[in-house]
């Protein structure tokens, strides 16, 4: 391990910037708040420390310093924050090894790159003649096949499953991770589009049709434990940075889309891949941009879609974009037969999506009958009743009321009320700490180690007083941070945090303590009264547990002894 950069370069950076960067921060007292996103939250739950250099949730107890929060937030790994951050503080991190903890799902990943490499290869080879013709003929260029890594499957059927069961796959990992079938391959003959996750690492495939056979367009691989549809957009890893570049995300139906608008320079764009959108995903579009783009295609599903997905965002408190193409484009077929310059001026002149939502109730309407236009005129009031931008809505009735000749006051007065039945907006207020109930005994361990944690004396002293921790964890926390004090001579949470980043069980127990709302200085006196505490809580265990004993004891003489246990453990209580 390699704390000593490590802490080197967490001591460099300032972990309100960083957060700052991500999350609109706003400080209050000592501390800095925002909204936590590691929970489904609209409250300023999580409290950034600039003293501490530590970020902690009240409500889902998300806690732990800058690293930690890159690695959570990014979906980076420990090395990539180091890089990432030694780069910002010119740190060269270049030849830093550190021992990554193997993810239980390294193996599986490796099997798609091989199959991914393998692909390629066939592509390249003279199997692939026909295939590299289909996509040239499309206008895919060798560019983009290197750029996605688009490859062929060859109708051998078995060829992949051969080569991957010589690398030590067996037939059960192959079957559950959707690369076989039975022992056979589950891709024949199909160009192959490798579908990444969120990090950029393949996790399945999708594989097309490129003769004329009579299957289904694309075949994709089955949800496993690595590919879930609905937790994952196409390109999101490329888009990370793009969309910072470009200040805003473009979503698109399908990975072709992508593609090509990738092909004339617009990178800044996911893709659904014929799903609904789901939270997770909208949770990842956010963290890309606050400026959101909607181009889907431009026929009759592509138009409900746009409606449906950007009334998810507006729940989500998000007004998105629409960019409308002819109908039936898509992105892809658009950007061939108009090119780059067109495209990018739908992209600048996309329109708000309650102007694309007021337009379209305008379709089939018959503005001669009476009864249709007053229908129109209240479902455009309904729409503007979703709006939060005051100013957005007079816009829309004053003109409302000039399109239609009625008085303005009459439009608002319909406003209002439907404003007023609307439940009102949560008032953004910081919540308390939210203290779990936890007994005294639970509360004074916890306490005991956050005073070990500010307080280097009191780590000493807990050593001599060699307590006795009723739990696991408490016990190897402690002796952690004991170690961790006695090599480094001192400790702050923020890089004992980056010491136990591969220990799970004392990160959520130091989580618990750190949101536990405790004091961090103590004195002598007190501490000797914690102590008491603890001596008196393991001695009423090993009460409780030879009590425990003595019910299941036949023996009388084994009875007496542990009676006479008992009797010395319950004078000690006394005489604490
Ligand atoms: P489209 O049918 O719009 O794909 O589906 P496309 O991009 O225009 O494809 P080409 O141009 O015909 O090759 C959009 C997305 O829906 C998913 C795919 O992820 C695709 O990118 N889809 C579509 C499937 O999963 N299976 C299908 O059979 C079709
Ligand atoms: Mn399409």
């Amino acid at each position: 391990m390699n704390n000593d950069i490590a802490n080197t370069i967490r001591s460099k950076v300032d972990i309100v910037d960083i957060i700052g960067e991500r999350i609109p921060l706003v400080a209050k007292g000592k501390n800095f708040f925002g909204v936590c996103p590691f929970h489904d939250d609209t409250n300023p739950s999580m409290s950034v420390s600039r003293e501490k250099q530590i970020y902690t949730c009240f409500s889902c107890h998300a806690t732990g310093n800058v690293f930690t929060f890159l690695m959570n937030y990014e979906h980076m790994d420990f090395k990539e924050v180091l890089k990432y951050l030694g780069d910002r503080v010119g740190i060269n991190t270049g030849n830093i090894k550190i021992t990554n903890k193997t993810n239980k799902y390294t193996k599986l990943y490796e099997a798609y790159n091989l199959s991914v490499k393998y692909f390629q290869n066939n592509l390249n080879s003279s199997y692939g003649t026909k295939a590299k013709e289909y996509l040239i003929d499309r206008k895919i260029d060798e560019n983009a096949i290197k750029e996605f890594e688009i490859g062929l499957s060859l109708d051998t059927k078995d060829d992949l499953t051969r080569l991957l069961q010589k690398k030590d796959y067996d037939l059960v990992t192959l079957n559950r991770i959707g690369l076989s079938s039975d022992n056979h391959d589950i891709y024949n003959d199909r160009i192959m589009f490798p579908l990444y996750d969120i990090n950029g690492r393949c996790v399945a495939f999708s594989g097309r049709i490129y003769k004329n056979v009579d299957q289904n367009k694309y075949l994709n691989t089955k949800e496993t434990e690595i590919f879930k549809k609905g937790e994952l957009l196409y390109h999101y890893h490329i888009a990370k940075e793009e969309c910072r570049i470009k200040k805003s995300v473009i979503i698109m139906e399908g990975f072709m889309d992508v593609i090509r608008a990738s092909t004339v320079g617009v990178k800044n764009t996911v893709a659904l891949m014929g799903t609904a959108l789901t939270k997770e995903q909208i949770n990842l579009i956010k963290r890309l941009s606050n400026n959101i783009i909607l181009c889907l295609d431009g026929d009759d599903p592509g138009q409900h879609a746009t409606l449906s997905i950007g009334e998810a965002l507006l729940e989500n408190n998000i007004e998105a974009k629409v960019i409308v193409l002819p109908n039936p484009e898509d992105p892809d077929s658009y950007i061939l037969k108009n090119g780059k310059d067109s495209f990018i001026s739908l992209i600048e002149n996309a329109v708000n999506f309650t102007d694309y939502k007021l337009r379209r109730l305008k379709d089939n309407v018959n503005f001669t009958s009476t009864e249709e236009t007053s229908k129109y005129i209240n479902s455009v009031i309904e729409e503007t009743s979703k709006i939060n931008d005051e100013i957005e809505r007079e816009v829309i009735l004053k003109r409302l009321a000039k399109e239609f000749d009625i008085g303005y006051n009459t439009l608002e007065m319909r406003l209002n009320r439907l404003l007023q039945k609307k439940p009102k907006k949560e008032q953004v207020i910081i919540p308390k700490r939210i203290v779990e109930k936890k007994d005294k005994y639970r509360k004074a361990f916890e306490q005991l180690f956050y005073f070990m944690l500010n307080n280097d004396w009191v780590i000493t002293r807990v050593e001599n007083e060699r307590l006795i921790f009723p739990e696991e964890v408490m016990r190897s926390t402690c002796s952690e941070i004991i170690y961790y004090y006695k090599k480094y001579g001192s400790i702050n949470e923020a890089d004992f945090y980056t010491y136990i980043q591969d220990k799970e069980k004392i990160q959520n127990f130091l989580n618990s303590v750190l949101a536990g709302n405790y004091n961090e200085k103590t004195t002598e006196e007190e501490l000797v009264e914690y102590f008491e505490v603890i001596k008196e809580y393991s001695k009423n265990q090993e009460i409780k547990r030879l009590t425990n004993l003595m019910k299941k004891e036949i023996d009388p003489l084994e009875q007496a002894k542990i009676t006479e246990k008992i009797r010395k453990l319950r004078l000690r209580l006394g005489d604490n």
